[in-house]
């Protein structure tokens, strides 16, 4: 039932995969903050690689316009996995970063409502089976083959960023610390233009028509996946991919009811459904749900 010590390493109640170390994440509490910066924060398999590509084609025109070819890794790196021991102090402003930090070890001063914090969440069904496939195809994430397993793990909250219940509500119930913007992968599905402007809006970039026009075609799914850039295909070797699968997989919502068996999803509504109702977001289950 615990997870394997050589995949995940447990600080202060969350897990955290092992290419990263404890102290390295104590630290970033200290982490100094510019008020241009952006985090992009998520519980993992949430539209985190959607939303980090959607933020880049906003903010840098080059990669709108097709003139720079950089990968999204180095353009928003991730905070607490700093995989290329990049320099993160002295990263061109506006500097973004990805995380899947719960909101109690985010760098302090975020708290004090300084930069701009975007927060993803995703409905835990398909959350939960986008990580059962993702743990086939990455490297870095043990892998489960049965899907039994893998959902009391994930409903212990014994998987990377740990509980998601947790990671989510701690977002929305201290929202009020930060200087915050709250999407849905499920609004981004059924309207991306909205989202996008809602983006710009919060980080105070003013785009044209058409170049909104050129995020949002970029950054649909059919096109974010001939995109090597965005389907993170040039991953440093600590991260690889197996050679199955990819890292853009199907990108729907409700995928959930292609797996789960009608016994599965009953169990996790009995463990997690109820403790949701305190969570202020009404959860899109199946694509065809009302907003
Ligand atoms: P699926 O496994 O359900 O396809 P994260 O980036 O947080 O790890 O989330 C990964 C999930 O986001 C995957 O879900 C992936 O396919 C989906 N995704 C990535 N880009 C997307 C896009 N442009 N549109 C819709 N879904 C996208």
């Amino acid at each position: 039932m615990e997870p394997s010590k050589e995949y995940l390493f447990e600080y202060k109640g969350v897990y955290f995969v092992t290419n990263t170390s404890l102290e390295y994440v104590a630290s970033l509490e200290d982490f100094e903050i510019r008020d241009s910066d952006i985090f992009l924060a998520t519980y993992p398999k949430s539209g985190t690689v959607w939303t980090q590509n959607i933020l880049s084609l906003i903010i840098h025109e080059g990669h709108r316009n097709g003139t720079e070819n950089m990968e999204t890794m180095d353009r928003i790196p991730w905070l607490e996995y700093n995989l290329k021991n990049m320099d993160y102090a002295n990263l061109p402003l506006p500097r973004v970063f990805a995380t899947h930090l719960p909101y109690y070890l985010v760098p302090r001063d975020l708290r004090k409502k300084r930069a701009c914090v975007i927060y993803v969440s995703r409905n835990p069904k398909d959350v939960m089976v986008s990580y059962y496939h993702f743990s086939k195809y990455i490297t870095t994430v043990e892998e489960i083959t049965d899907f039994n397993l893998l959902m009391e793990r994930f409903l212990a909250g014994k998987v990377v960023a740990g509980s998601w219940l947790d990671h989510v509500s701690g977002w929305y119930s201290h929202a009020e610390d930060f200087n915050i913007l709250f999407l849905t992968y499920e609004e981004m599905k059924k309207d991306l233009r909205s989202a996008v402007l809602k983006i710009c809006n919060f980080i105070g970039k003013k785009l044209s028509e058409a170049e909104v026009d050129s995020v949002v075609r970029q950054a649909t799914f059919e096109n974010m996946k001939k995109d090597p850039r965005a389907n993170y295909e040039n991953l440093p070797d600590d991260m690889a991919a197996k050679d199955k699968g990819s890292f853009l997989r199907k990108g729907t919502v409700g995928d959930w009811k292609n797996i789960m068996t009608v016994a599965q999803s009953e169990r996790f509504d009995q463990v997690l459904k109820e403790k949701m109702k305190t969570l202020p977001i009404k959860f899109i289950w199946d694509i065809n749900d009302e907003m």
